[in-house]
């Protein structure tokens, strides 16, 4: 074949071969509750109202010409101020840099610290690590976490690989299962990394955290936020944190991320980020400054937001918490953060009305979107087995209505199984 081997080894996406499906049925006119998405319908969740205003207002300014590579000084200047009222977080305006939404940050974060062959840990699932290690030829390392620790992490399911590491790639709260790192499991993590790095001579390469922090204004109830520098100042050096607009404010398609960290590593990701071109509009980031100094309209809008989509989350839990206790062999973790609930549909070896076996995660899903008319996606399109039954739903491009009538209609469905 005539293109890089690179671009023959990219494993494509499962959720838009999940997409293929759900938009097939839709032609034929069919109404399916689609919780694949980690996307916002914005008829439904549109961004914050001021933020909309200030966009407008910017084209009407002519802010239109290239932003400096590193981002706007201004919106800099307020992402360091967020920061620090938001997280305690003392970064200055050059130990930030802005970029086309998230996703530049991480690609730019790997390209920055990891070599061709480096090690990168992270664990599974989580969301697109496998990806950025094929782009960087990193060896990426997946360490499979389990349902009786939410899915995150823990030290040691850590410790075993970071003799020899370069990167842990960490997020909380987490894409895909919604829920988030205790503070002393988090700790304990931090612990590891600190005496490693303490193990390793001089002129050997430290190993890295990436935190991935993107989804940590929306947590709900008594669950909190937490990170490795509050939590371990001394890793200030060794972490580089990745955040940003596009879920916090349902801003998917506003593109303004910002990253942040130690001022050299972050100069060398603005190089890096700057020669792929893959900065935020300049609109968008002169009215992003704005915005995020506005604290009323931005805890204004978090407040009814996060309700909202808490709501929705809730009726999932309950509507599966409900066909638990009656006897169907499904699960749900509490909701933690982010916009995603993990929920367990157990009917693998389970045969369907037409006589099917359902053999593995795929097998279930296809069977629930033609019988229950509902969409998920399974934990193996973010890097565990097949044969795990554990599921993400994500409730952004759904209305509560919707999801709540997608309940019995999953109760009929797993009726039907033999
Ligand atoms: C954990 C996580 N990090 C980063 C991103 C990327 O966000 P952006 O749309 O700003 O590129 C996503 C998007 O789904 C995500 O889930």
């Amino acid at each position: 074949m005539s293109i890089s081997r690179l671009a023959q080894n990219l494993t494509g996406s499962e959720i838009i071969k999940i997409a293929g499906e759900i938009n097939e049925l839709k032609k034929q006119g069919q109404n399916i509750a689609n919780l694949t998405i980690g996307d916002f319908d914005s008829n439904i969740y549109p961004i914050p109202a001021e933020l909309k205003q200030a966009i407008v207002q910017s084209y009407d300014n002519n802010q239109t010409n290239y932003p400096p590579a590193d981002g706007v000084l201004d919106l800099r200047q307020s992402v360091s101020e967020f920061l620090k009222t938001r997280y305690g977080l003392e970064y200055a305006a050059n130990q930030i840099l802005i970029s086309g939404g998230s996703r530049p940050l991480i690609y730019g974060t790997y390209l920055t610290l990891v070599d061709p062959g480096d090690k990168v840990i992270f664990p599974a699932p989580s969301w697109n690590n496998n990806h950025y290690c094929d782009l960087t030829s990193a060896s990426g390392v997946m360490v499979q976490t389990h349902a009786d620790n939410n899915f995150m992490p823990t030290a040691d399911d850590i410790r075993p690989h970071v003799k020899g590491a370069t990167m842990l790639a960490l997020c909380s709260p987490l894409n895909p299962t919604g829920t988030m790192f205790r503070k002393s499991d988090l700790e304990a993590i931090c612990d590891v990394v600190i005496e490693e790095n303490k193990s390793r001579k001089a002129g050997e390469k430290p190993l890295y955290i990436l935190y991935d922090q993107i989804y940590s204004q929306l947590t709900f109830g008594d669950f909190e936020h937490y990170d490795p520098v509050s939590l371990r100042p001394e890793l200030k050096d060794y972490v580089v944190f990745i955040d940003g607009s596009s879920k916090c404010f349902a801003a998917t398609g506003v593109r303004v991320g910002w990253g942040f960290g130690p001022a050299h590593i972050i100069d060398n990701m603005k190089a890096i980020v700057g020669h792929m071109g893959a900065w935020a509009p300049k609109a968008e980031q002169v009215a992003m400054a704005g915005f995020l100094r506005n604290a009323a309209a931005v805890d204004n809008f978090l407040d009814n937001f996060k309700q909202r989509i808490r709501k929705s989350l809730d009726a999932l839990y309950t509507g599966f918490q409900q066909l638990k206790s009656e006897g169907f062999p499904v699960n749900a973790i509490e909701p933690m953060g982010a916009i995603y609930l993990t929920v367990q549909i157990d009917i693998k070896g389970k045969t369907t009305p037409d006589g099917k076996v359902l053999n593995d995660s795929a097998d279930i899903n296809s069977y629930l979107i033609k019988e229950a008319k509902g969409a998920l996606v399974p934990f193996s399109a973010f890097g565990t087995g097949h044969d795990l039954t554990w599921f993400r739903a994500s409730v952004g491009a759904c209305s509560l209505a919707d999801i709540e009538a997608m309940i019995p209609r999953v109760r009929e469905a797993l009726a039907k199984l033999k």
